[in-house]
């Protein structure tokens, strides 16, 4: 029996536990009297407004039992996020009051992708982190949702249902990402990750292919940048390519994505601060994206090649560490004056680069927790998205919109080039001037690009969940990044 099933709206509450009704400000309730005024009333005693993000949680009677409608406030300009927001945020409600049956009734204003967006709210609402604590604690914490009911016009029945399925596919990857980023280092190690992508290989009934070069391996591809980074780390680097081909794919149109995949990240001998290394296990939260992406990419099955980089390693001081000042020679052939160990990510994604350079890609794209100046800048719900092609910027923008993960565009500047130019390498991978940071790192990282259309997402704020504040990304990984590249590898495979 799924978890889901759609069924056709009536202009009544359904005989549920608690349903989920969802109501523009000002705007009638859409339901029959006496129903709708009993809501009203309550509305109106409690001076609610109506407003995106606003929740009720009206207990009423019906046929002897004691019921609960939620009602969610729309806004004035209604999204499809709001429909995620709201479910995620009952579902959150629905669990503390030990609530099993959930009925979500869809709102007039907005009826497409109403079923990946009701099941993308259930299932990354209702994630939580458990492994773990202690049997009791974890039986809590999962209280798990057994029937959510979608009531929709009977015109969007068909529709609907496919949603879900969708929605199923897209909050699984994302869930997968966030696991991997909130295992600790400790677990989460290089060889982990190597091993996670065979599996993944393993599973895709031959859609997915892997190879994984060890620290030899990458020696032979002179990838001294990547091996640099890892040198201090008793930790094997890996260097990880997936590559997934549809099986009609006349056009072979290729995608390169590039995650990030520093499992912990202690900043090396330019050693963090402690309380910066807090979280510093999220580092490789752009391997985990891609990870997750191809965990579903065989079922998903876009219509487009689509090609994964991760050069997986960890950044830790040691007596053979790499030093401040140490001059390396990247796979590009480019060479690259060190001047601070903390700014290693950028150093492991410019010989990713090179790698997928060679398969003369269409579109690279990458995505890192790469500067503390993103954060700076943007704070912990927008990732920066820095893009040398108006095209691809529109559509990862618009991918990004519809999955409620919001980018914004941020500029690769020529005027601040000179500031990452060395007087003894090719390029230093700091710029010299302490504002900008995360703009110099993607300059940094466009030395390795050259003409390919190229974005750049960091996504050192969204990556992680500090406490909750979207109630679909409950504190921990967020998956920030899953749901966009899906929606967008689909989109683009049907261009
Ligand atoms: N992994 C960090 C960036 C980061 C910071 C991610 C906060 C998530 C949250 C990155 O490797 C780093 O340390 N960047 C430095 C660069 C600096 C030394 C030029 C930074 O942003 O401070
Ligand atoms: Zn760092
Ligand atoms: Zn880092």
């Amino acid at each position: 029996m799924s978890l889901f099933e759609v069924k056709r709206k009536t202009d009544t509450l359904p005989s549920v536990e608690l349903s989920v009704l969802f109501w523009q400000g000002g705007k009638d309730i859409p339901l029959r009297n006496p129903e709708a005024r009993m809501i009203q009333n309550e509305l109106q005693q409690r001076r609610a407004t109506g407003e995106a993000s606003e929740t009720h949680a009206i207990p009423y009677a019906k046929n002897r039992s004691i019921r609960i409608v939620y009602v969610v406030g729309l806004g004035e300009n209604p999204s499809i996020d709001n429909i995620r927001r709201g479910v995620a945020s009952a579902v959150q409600y629905a669990k503390t009051v030990n609530i099993r049956n959930i009925a979500v009734i869809a709102p007039e204003q907005i009826q497409e992708n109403i079923g990946s967006a009701v099941v993308e709210g259930i299932e990354l609402g209702g994630y939580t982190f458990t492994p773990y604590l202690p049997q009791k604690a974890r039986d809590e914490r999962k209280r798990s949702i057994q029937k959510v009911s979608i009531y929709v016009g009977k015109d969007d029945i068909a529709a609907t249902e496919h949603g879900c399925e969708t929605g199923k596919r897209f909050a699984f990857a994302a869930i997968f990402a966030r696991n991997l980023v909130n295992e600790p280092a400790l677990s989460v190690t290089p060889e982990v990750l190597a091993n996670t992508a065979r599996d993944i290989a393993r599973k895709s009934k031959g859609n997915i292919i892997v190879d994984v070069a060890d620290r030899k391996e990458c020696e032979d591809r002179g990838m001294g940048a990547f091996l640099a980074v890892a040198q201090g780390a008793s930790s094997e680097p890996q260097f990880i390519h997936l590559a997934y081909r549809p099986e009609h794919n006349e056009k072979r149109k290729q995608v390169a994505l590039i995650g990030k995949g520093i499992t912990f990240d202690s900043g090396g001998l330019s050693l963090k601060p402690s309380e910066g290394m807090e979280t510093m296990k999220i580092d490789m939260a752009g391997a985990a994206v891609v990870l997750g992406v191809f965990s579903q990419l065989s079922i998903v099955k876009p219509n487009i090649e689509v090609h994964g980089y991760i050069a997986a390693c960890e950044n830790m001081p040691a007596g053979n560490a790499i030093r401040p000042g140490d001059i390396v020679r990247s796979a590009s052939g480019k060479t690259i004056e060190i001047r601070n160990t903390d700014a290693e990510g950028r150093l492991t994604l410019a010989d990713a680069i090179t790698e997928a350079k060679k398969l003369r890609p269409d579109i690279i794209i990458d995505l890192a927790t790469l500067t503390g100046s993103c954060v700076a800048a943007l704070g912990e719900e927008l990732a920066g998205l820095f893009c040398n092609n108006s095209e691809l910027t529109k559509d990862i923008i618009d991918a990004a919109h519809a999955e409620g993960e919001h980018v914004w565009e941020m500029p690769l500047v020529d005027d601040y080039r000179p500031f990452i130019r060395s007087a003894v390498a090719d390029v230093r991978n700091i710029g010299t001037k302490k504002w900008a940071g995360a703009i110099t790192a993607a300059l940094f990282l466009q030395e390795f690009i050259g003409k390919t259309p190229w974005a750049h997402i960091d996504i050192a704020g969204p990556a992680f969940a500090e406490q909750q504040t979207n109630p679909v990304i409950p504190e921990g990984g967020s998956g920030f990044g899953v749901r966009m590249l899906l929606h967008f590898l689909q989109k683009i495979g049907k261009k």
